[in-house]
């Protein structure tokens, strides 16, 4: 197994786009990072460069201590697994597995050994005379990951392997590559634009935007402390609530205020907060953060919201609360008993000690 680092990597295409610009990661051996961002941010080419399926523009990138820049894509012992599984449809499940390993010229009895112990691993020793198309979706995906486990490659790289699949599928394999990787022990780099993935599955992850790396960090520190609004808005489910409003003095004290809003800073937040008197900032509060106040016990008068509820969707174990000022809208996320009145006024309470302030201009965090 190995480590794998990019160093200062930019792809650009002959038409002139930019896919990945100067973007730097060091993944550790045996690590499990994940690659998450929109559509078109650079994770499949960055995933395909370190393959070897795409060339470097420039920049370097090492497998263990080998620089691979000009080393094919089959040398290079990777396995990738991608979106569209790529299996030969008139082979077998077995002969799948099997294909890559007699390329190479491995002994009959070596990979009837490896393509056994692989079926056994993914529980698909029933399907080995198959051929695809008698398959699920599900079950074809194990057999793609099956054809690189067989491999035994030093990193596994994979390219979005579940969007194919139905929710339910997703969640069910998302675990089964999880438990993959626990007992397989090796490197595994994985691209995503599913947040929920990349927070679940992986040790840490890089998000990506417009071709570079926003931040790289394990979840929690991703959830809790985002470098930017980009990297706030991108993790959590559903998503963080920006408001635009100004940081005001009063009495001594120092408040947001967006009108219709006003809340009290916590003291902590004052040497950092006291550059933005009488700017404007974004204030950001995850929807988790935003209690009803009738079900909160001793409500701070100056943390208190006034708004009206317009949407109640129960999701069963909670409720969203879809909410207004007047200016903003924003989502709350409550115990599932909680229905307010729709269009009427009622009073919210905002955890003041887990809410985030990001400048204007930059939008990078300030706390
Ligand atoms: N072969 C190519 N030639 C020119 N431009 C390309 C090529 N492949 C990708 N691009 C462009 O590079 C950018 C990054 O593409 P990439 O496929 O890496 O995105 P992605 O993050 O994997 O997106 P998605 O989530 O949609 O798969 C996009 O703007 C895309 O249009
Ligand atoms: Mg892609």
């Amino acid at each position: 197994m190995a480590q794998v680092s990019l160093k200062n990597v930019t792809k650009i295409f002959p038409s002139g786009i930019k896919a990945v610009d100067n973007i730097s990661l060091g993944v550790e051996n045996k690590e499990f990072v994940v690659l998450v961002g929109p559509s078109g941010c650079g994770k499949s080419t960055t995933l395909r460069m370190i393959a070897g399926l795409e060339e470097v523009t420039s920049g370097e990138i090492y497998i263990g201590d080998r620089k691979v820049n000009d080393i094919p894509a089959k040398d290079r012992d990777i396995a990738m697994v991608f979106q569209n599984y790529a299996l030969y449809p008139h082979f077998t499940v077995y002969e799948n597995m099997a294909f890559g390993l007699r390329l190479r010229r491995y002994p009959k009895s070596e990979i009837d050994r490896r393509v056994k112990e692989a079926a056994e691993i993914l529980g698909i020793k029933h399907l080995l005379l198959r051929r695809p198309r008698e398959l699920s979706g599900g079950e074809r995906q194990r057999v793609a990951v099956g054809r690189a486990i067989v491999r035994k490659p030093l990193v596994f790289l994979f390219d979005e392997p579940l969007s194919n699949l139905d929710a339910k599928m997703r969640v069910q394999m998302r675990t089964e590559i999880h438990r993959l990787h626990i007992r397989l022990q090796s490197t595994m780099i994985y691209v995503t634009h599913d947040q929920v993935e990349a927070m679940t599955m992986g040790d840490r992850i890089a998000v990506m935007k417009d071709g570079v790396i926003q931040q790289v960090a394990d979840p929690m520190t991703l959830y809790e402390k985002p470098k930017n609004k980009f990297v706030a808005s991108f993790i959590g489910s559903p998503p963080m609530n920006f408001i635009t409003g100004r940081i005001i003095k009063k009495d001594g004290k120092l408040y947001f205020d967006e009108e219709r809003i006003r809340v009290k800073l916590i003291e902590e937040m004052y040497p950092k907060m006291e550059a933005y008197l009488d700017k404007e900032v974004i204030f950001g509060i995850r929807p988790e953060d935003i209690y009803d106040k009738l079900f909160v016990s001793e409500a701070p008068p100056e943390n208190t919201v006034r708004v009206t509820c317009d949407v109640v969707e129960p999701m069963g174990s909670e409720v969203y609360l879809h909410l207004n000022t007047g200016k903003h809208s924003f989502i709350a996320r409550v115990g599932a008993y909680n229905r307010p009145p729709i269009n009427q006024d009622m009073d919210l309470v905002f955890d003041m000690s887990k809410v985030h302030f990001f400048d204007k201009d930059t939008e990078e965090t300030i706390i």
